[in-house]
């Protein structure tokens, strides 16, 4: 049996709800590229960067509730797309604020941009930093961002 390496960084990586239709979900907004081929660049970038990474993708906003207090010990940081309950989802915050795990937010599209109910993030608050609006490298400088945390 391999020893896991206790030198490289775990993330834990959250796609919230709908990220599994991505690909053909307004392409203009998301891009083109499937969740499968979204998750190839984050695991590509995170070995590069001798980062460990567990990817999930759920439609549930309890899913993530859990997901988050699970994960809090194994993971050295968080990385979350929580999809249209970054809007709305104080449950999901108040987990985030919880766990005292270092937690980014991502967007694939510039939710600052958009319709106006997008430019409200109640999860951003609780966040150590937020990236939006570059597609796959939103997730890319997500995980830079842990690469630099000591
Ligand atoms: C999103 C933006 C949200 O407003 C939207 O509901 C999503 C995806 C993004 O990645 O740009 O599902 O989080």
């Amino acid at each position: 049996m391999t020893k896991p390496d206790i030198s490289k960084k775990k993330i834990f990586i959250i796609h919230g709800p709908n990220l599994n239709l991505l690909g053909t979900r307004d392409p203009e907004q998301y891009g083109t590229l499937t969740l499968d081929k979204v998750n190839s660049a984050i695991r590509k970038r995170a070995h590069d960067l001798g980062l460990e990474t567990r990817i999930i993708q759920t439609n549930h906003e309890g899913r993530i509730i859990d997901l988050l207090h699970r994960r809090r010990k194994w993971a050295d940081g968080i990385i979350i797309n929580p999809g249209a309950f970054t809007h709305y989802s104080y449950a999901i915050r108040d987990a985030i604020e919880g766990i005292h795990t270092p937690v980014v937010e991502v967007h694939l599209s510039n939710i600052y941009e958009r319709e106006d109910f997008r430019s409200v993030s109640v999860t951003k608050e609780v966040c150590s930093a937020q990236f939006f609006g570059k597609k796959v490298d939103s997730y890319l400088e997500a995980l830079e961002y842990f690469t630099n945390q000591k």
